[in-house]
């Protein structure tokens, strides 16, 4: 897919001021410091439309970018991220969960994944909850360029045995990297393909 537009639209924290029209929308959810915000401006070959930081707990809305005037990229909070206060993460949690609850126009989450991590539960449960809600998602392994070629593959590997524990089949996945542009094409090809269908 060729990206002509991005456009940043909103920030809230409220799904039911989230865009009212219907154009399908992908969400990138995962934990804190995971890369989502910067997978973004990768994905839309743009330095700072999504806002990053070294520091987790950047992103703590959730934001809609319009891409090429007809779908939309949404950033989201991550999780799991311990020093935010309890009451804060309890918000957090509220409404992350009541975005992908209530929101029609989601079509796919992407539950990032830093690729040198082994499974972690926090993330396991996630992606069981989506499943849970039929909530249909797939899985990027993110920061593809911190690991030499057979590291990413043993890691990979070692990962895809975890969700067989829990999972009939292998979700869809994604190996990307914010820095090197690894997955790129994969990624908007594989929206791409959605949004046509
Ligand atoms: P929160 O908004 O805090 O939940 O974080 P986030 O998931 O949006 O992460 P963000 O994009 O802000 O990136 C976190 C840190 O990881 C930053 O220092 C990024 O530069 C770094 N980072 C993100 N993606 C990559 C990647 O693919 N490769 C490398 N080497 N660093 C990355
Ligand atoms: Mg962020």
């Amino acid at each position: 897919m060729h990206i002509k537009s991005a456009e940043f639209v909103m920030s809230n924290s409220d799904v039911a001021k989230c865009p009212k029209n219907k154009l399908p929308e992908y969400a990138f959810i995962g934990r804190s410091n995971v890369g989502k915000s910067s997978l973004i401006n990768m994905l839309m070959q743009r330095k700072s439309l999504a806002k990053t930081s070294g520091r987790p707990g950047k992103t703590q809305l959730i934001n809609h970018f319009l891409i090429n005037k007809n779908w939309y990229l949404v950033d989201l909070p991550g999780y799991g991220y311990a020093r935010v206060s309890k009451k804060a993460k309890k918000t957090f949690q509220k409404f992350i969960t009541n975005y992908f609850e209530k929101r029609k126009q989601l079509v796919s989450a992407f539950v990032l994944v830093d690729c040198r991590h082994e499974p972690q539960p926090i993330d396991l449960e996630f992606m069981q909850y989506l499943g849970e809600g039929q909530i249909p998602f797939s899985i990027i392994f993110t920061k593809g360029d911190k690991l030499k070629p057979n590291a990413l593959t043993r890691n990979i590997e070692a990962y895809k045995t975890k969700l067989l524990e829990q999972w009939e089949e292998i979700p869809n996945y994604f190996i990307t990297s914010s820095t090197n542009a690894m997955g790129r094409d994969e990624l908007l090809g594989y929206i791409g393909e959605i949004n046509q269908s």
